[in-house]
């Protein structure tokens, strides 16, 4: 028997004065992002029968190989932002530059800017493995009416009012925060409808399950060698369980519900880590911190780092607040 749970419509009406200022901007902003994943998870939930799985046979600005569904992912997100004339401006990891939504589609007078990671896990697609879209939004601080400029969007993740992911798995789900707590909705395609069945998402302080991609071990850095040993030691209530899907998303949103670490960390491979701080860091920090849990570069707070470009990358860890804290203990040992 299904419960009678409350719409992300209806939430978002219901929590509007959540917002300072709010005008209802933010709102049809979340609106059209819910939107917009319905339509990517209609053609991620068919992938198979049609031809958009694989590689385009390009790679985006980071240099790593573009998948069809990334840029369709891509494509829809955009589209429908600007269609709505809803923000002042767009930035994508799968775009060299940001977008300036212009004057004539009503772009210059909104407050908002959203950056994106459109489709992550892309690389998981071909094998039916949850793939996800995260975003993060922040009020622009150059003057409303003007065409949006490079610091509207590279302002410390602590700055965002909005972030969120949702997760294309065994069933389709948004989970964002406006930061007043963290709130999941299930999508039931029947309908196409959202409903709020994750109020107020919370991951425990301790946490036993540790997610990292350990096949880069040897080009890790000693604090994280050491921390691995540590989880792997036999010893109270460890050792803890090791879970990877190579999702973000579905990595970080699992260890919400079960309580875990995520580490992505640096390497001699890649000196400043894999993920990008805009796309990716940011919007699950926030997510992260709001749930109780706590997000690092493995030293200071993911939310307090200056960014100084658009597609720069930070070493991540995060989740369980006393797990992350343990991590950081070994970095700096
Ligand atoms: P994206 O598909 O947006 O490029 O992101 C992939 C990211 C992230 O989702 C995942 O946790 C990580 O890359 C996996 O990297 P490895 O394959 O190096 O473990
Ligand atoms: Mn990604
Ligand atoms: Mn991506």
């Amino acid at each position: 028997m299904e419960q009678s749970f409350q719409t992300l419509g209806e939430f978002i009406i219901d929590n509007q004065s959540d917002f300072q200022y709010s005008t209802g901007e933010l709102s049809r902003l979340i609106n059209s992002i819910r939107l917009a994943a319905k339509t990517v998870n209609y053609q991620v939930n068919k992938a198979g029968l049609v031809d958009i799985t694989g590689s385009i046979g390009s790679s985006n600005t980071s240099g790593e190989d573009q998948q069809k569904l990334d840029v369709y992912a891509n494509d829809v997100f955009i589209k429908t932002l600007i269609d709505r004339q809803i923000v002042c401006g767009i930035a994508s990891e799968e775009n060299d530059d940001f977008i300036c939504v212009n004057s004539s589609d009503g772009g210059y007078n909104n407050k908002y800017v959203v950056l994106m990671d459109p489709l992550d896990g892309s690389s998981n697609i071909d094998v039916n493995v949850s793939v996800g879209t995260i975003f993060s939004i922040y009020r622009r601080v150059s003057p409303p009416g003007t065409p949006v400029v490079l610091e509207d969007f590279l302002q410390p993740g602590n700055q965002q009012v909005a972030a969120g992911y949702i997760i294309y798995g065994t069933s389709t789900m948004l989970v964002y925060t406006t930061g007043h707590g963290v709130n999941g909705f299930t999508l039931n395609p029947a309908i196409g409808t959202y409903y709020l069945s994750h109020p107020q998402m919370t991951i425990s302080e301790d946490g036993r399950i540790y997610s990292i991609n350990e096949g880069n071990y040897v080009h890790f850095p000693i604090g994280v060698k050491k921390y691995l040993k540590f989880c792997q030691e036999e010893k109270d209530d460890r050792p803890y369980t090791s879970r990877y899907i190579g999702s973000l998303v579905s990595d970080v949103h699992r260890n919400i519900i079960k309580g875990g670490i995520y580490i992505y960390p640096t390497s001699s491979k890649a000196p400043n880590g894999k993920l990008r701080l805009l796309y990716e860091c940011n919007p699950i920090a926030m997510i992260m911190e709001q749930a109780n849990g706590k997000a690092s570069d493995g030293y200071q707070r993911i939310l307090d780092i200056v960014p100084t470009e658009l597609h720069q990358r930070a070493p991540f860890f995060c989740g369980s607040s006393n797990m992350v804290r343990k991590a950081e203990e070994f970095m700096s040992s």
